[in-house]
């Protein structure tokens, strides 16, 4: 064959090939997934496993929605599902109350929705999936009093105290430095954004000559306090925490001697396609999915991390 009427040949076939692609393609459920924002690599994951968990179910069709940081937005997106009559809603929610009536009423018009890693509060929704928050926070706590062997002063950076893990990291981690001796000296809400923590930062600097470590709630807030640590010449005098453990993120921080750990918070992205597939087909699933979390130190990181026990 000519190499010209081969390329037409194999151009035909290709076309050919995604016209019954669009044809055979003809997913029988819409997921529509409610996104908080994906302001953070964290949430871009999240969305990222999202979509390559549904991609394998040529059944499933996922329209995503990102509500930028704005309850009143995420709202809408949740009610314009809801009124689409998608067959399945997953939220993972801004804050707890504002979210707690829309998900509600779709799920009382008989729609099932998954409430994946911040809570809304009550109990209508058909499941929940997320990482123990208070246990992370009990285990960051606890490894930070034996690092400092229950001696010194930190500086907890909060995620937003209105979002559920910002409450229980916080309540966790005090658990955890319980009786220690290791101190609280300054603490503010940063609200899960690097550049709040930033300026925080800034401020407790200003006020506190000796800060030993800081505790944030996430590893964006754990690397906007070492910038603001940095360009003020202490960051090699204090040590760093986070929560989130991302490969590309709190992980790689470790392992470059930013943070000295990091406690993975799973995306749960994955989890919730095979959770929605056995809804869809009319299996009865749990209310609650608890997701395992690891630790990662220098020590450790290239091994896989350490799971938390308990
Ligand atoms: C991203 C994020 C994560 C955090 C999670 C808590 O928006 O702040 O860093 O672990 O939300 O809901």
């Amino acid at each position: 064959m000519r190499s010209t009427s081969r390329f037409s040949a194999l151009l035909a076939a290709g076309l050919l090939a995604c016209v019954s692609n669009a044809f055979t393609r003809n997913p029988r459920w819409t997921i529509g997934m409610s996104q908080c924002n994906l302001g953070e690599p964290w949430r871009v994951q999240m969305n990222a496993d999202i979509k390559k968990s549904a991609e394998a179910y040529p059944e499933l069709r996922v329209i995503f929605k990102d509500a930028q940081n704005d309850n009143l937005r995420q709202c809408a997106h949740v009610e314009e599902f809801a009124r689409q009559k998608v067959n399945l809603i997953i939220i993972s929610p801004k804050e707890a109350a504002p979210l707690a009536k829309p998900v509600a009423d779709a799920f009382r018009s008989g729609i099932p929705v998954i409430v994946l890693d911040r809570r809304v509060m009550g109990n209508d929704y058909t499941c929940f999936i997320g990482a123990d928050n208070k246990k992370i926070g009990r285990a960051a706590g606890k490894w930070i009093a034996n690092q400092l062997k229950g001696k010194g002063n930190i500086v907890e950076l909060k995620g937003l105290m209105t979002s559920t893990p910002g409450q229980d990291r916080n309540s966790g981690f005090r658990e955890g430095i319980a009786g220690s001796g290791v101190s609280v000296i300054f603490e503010a809400d940063m609200k899960w954004l690097e550049p709040n923590a930033r300026i925080e930062m800034e401020s407790a600097l200003a006020r506190f000559p000796n800060i030993t470590l800081v505790y944030a709630h996430n590893d964006p807030g754990a690397h906007g306090a070492y910038l603001a640590a940095r360009a003020a010449g202490r960051e090699k005098q204090i040590t760093f925490v986070g929560i989130d453990g991302l490969p590309q993120e709190g992980q790689m921080y470790v392992r470059q001697g930013v943070l000295s750990a990091s406690f993975e918070y799973p995306t749960g992205g994955r989890e919730a396609i095979a959770v929605a597939l056995d809804i869809l087909n009319g299996k009865k699933v749990q209310k609650e999915i608890v997701l395992p979390s690891r630790v990662f130190t220098y020590e450790n990181v290239g091994k896989g991390g350490e799971w938390l026990k308990e």
